[in-house]
């Protein structure tokens, strides 16, 4: 995939990326309903003086789910352990994470629905009786014995919920969705980033950046670093509204936050397929990304905006999408568009 200035995703975590990460509940910017409720359990659980519920955080990548898990340790004030999902490759590394844990710490599994079905299994008595059941020697002569565990808080991220199974999701007491934020919110996000980073910056340049940054503090962290560069390059450092503007031109950036990407896919269902419904394949294969990609990382914005419908039949295009390109629609009128 060509490096997309607006794309959610984590490439690897960078310094300028760890340094913008708020540590405390009252720095995290915006997901108002969640850090009350949060706030709460957290301090119910301190007065209590007992571990946190397990806590699963799902949303789109870039929103904030890693930076709430440490927030989360740090506001309870224990230790996080941090691994995925892809890491675990078999039960008994699981095992090991576990029995070195200290009572109430936050063991963070990132990438939770990718974690294989054995090590799953285990997860569940640990979660749910903060036990192993550990199988010893094979054959006739093999055993099992119960080993306890420390009372630990898991904390579960995942960008597709739905491919969890029930019966892990069951076990979460606390369900946290994290949504795109408003524009005001990312521009506060973006003020402080500069903040930490000393880079002079307008409100007008601020809410700029904060419109098109698809409601995605990561995004919006990655176009204030490129659009540094080039007010030091091209201007004094300042970045000004019109310094803004013309970054964001020359880095394709759309007033949306679309890049070449959307617009191509966008404008391939138009011209190719009259507006669709287009199945998720054909998509890959007209614009050159993995299904995986679209579904995770490109479709679920334009879908936010209404650029796009998800229909049974396949990806069908909105009214907002042709006039945001400026194509005359010559499909037909799909239902429920209008
Ligand atoms: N509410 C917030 N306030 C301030 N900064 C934030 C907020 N949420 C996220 N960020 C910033 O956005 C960046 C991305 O956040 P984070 O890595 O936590 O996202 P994520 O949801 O874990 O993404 P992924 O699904 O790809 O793992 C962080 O470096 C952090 O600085
Ligand atoms: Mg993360």
């Amino acid at each position: 995939m060509e490096e997309r200035v607006v794309s959610s995703q984590k490439l690897q975590e960078t310094e300028y990326e760890l340094n913008l990460r708020p540590s405390r509940l009252e720095e995290y910017i915006g997901q108002e309903e969640l850090k009350k409720k949060l706030a709460i359990f957290i301090q119910a659980s301190k007065v209590r003086k007992e571990a946190l519920d397990h806590v699963l955080l799902y949303g789109p990548p870039g929103l904030g789910k890693t930076t709430l898990a440490h927030i989360i340790a740090n506001e309870l004030g224990v230790s996080i352990r941090y691994t995925s999902g892809p890491a675990i490759d078999r039960a008994g590394d699981l095992a090991s994470i576990l029995t070195n844990l200290k009572e109430h710490d936050v063991l963070f599994i990132d990438e939770i629905h990718r974690l294989s079905k054995t090590v799953e299994e285990v997860l569940y008595s640990a979660m749910e009786d903060f036990a192993l059941d550990l199988v010893l020697g094979k054959g006739p002569a093999a055993r099992s014995v119960r080993l306890d565990l420390p009372h630990f808080t898991l904390i579960g991220a995942t960008t597709r919920p739905g491919l969890l199974a029930s019966p892990l999701r069951d076990r979460f007491g606390v369900l946290l969705h994290l949504d795109y934020y408003e524009p005001g919110d990312l521009a506060h996000i973006i003020y402080r980033s500069a903040k930490v980073l000393g880079i002079p910056i307008d409100p007008d340049a601020a809410n700029e950046i904060a419109q098109r940054s698809r409601g995605t503090p990561r995004v919006a962290n990655r176009l204030l670093k490129r659009i540094r560069d080039y007010a030091q390059v091209r201007a004094s450092g300042e970045i000004t509204h019109v310094i803004a503007i013309d970054a964001l031109t020359l880095l394709n950036v759309d007033h949306f936050g679309l890049d070449q990407i959307d617009r191509r896919l966008l404008q391939s269902i138009a011209e190719r397929y009259q507006g669709g419904p287009v199945g998720l394949e054909t998509l890959s294969a007209v614009v050159g990304e993995e299904t995986g990609t679209i579904e995770e990382v490109v479709e679920p914005y334009l879908l936010q905006q209404g650029f796009l419908q998800r229909t049974p039949r396949g990806r069908v295009l909105t009214l907002r999408a042709y006039q945001h390109l400026g194509i005359p629609r010559t499909g037909d009128l799909f239902e429920g568009d209008a």
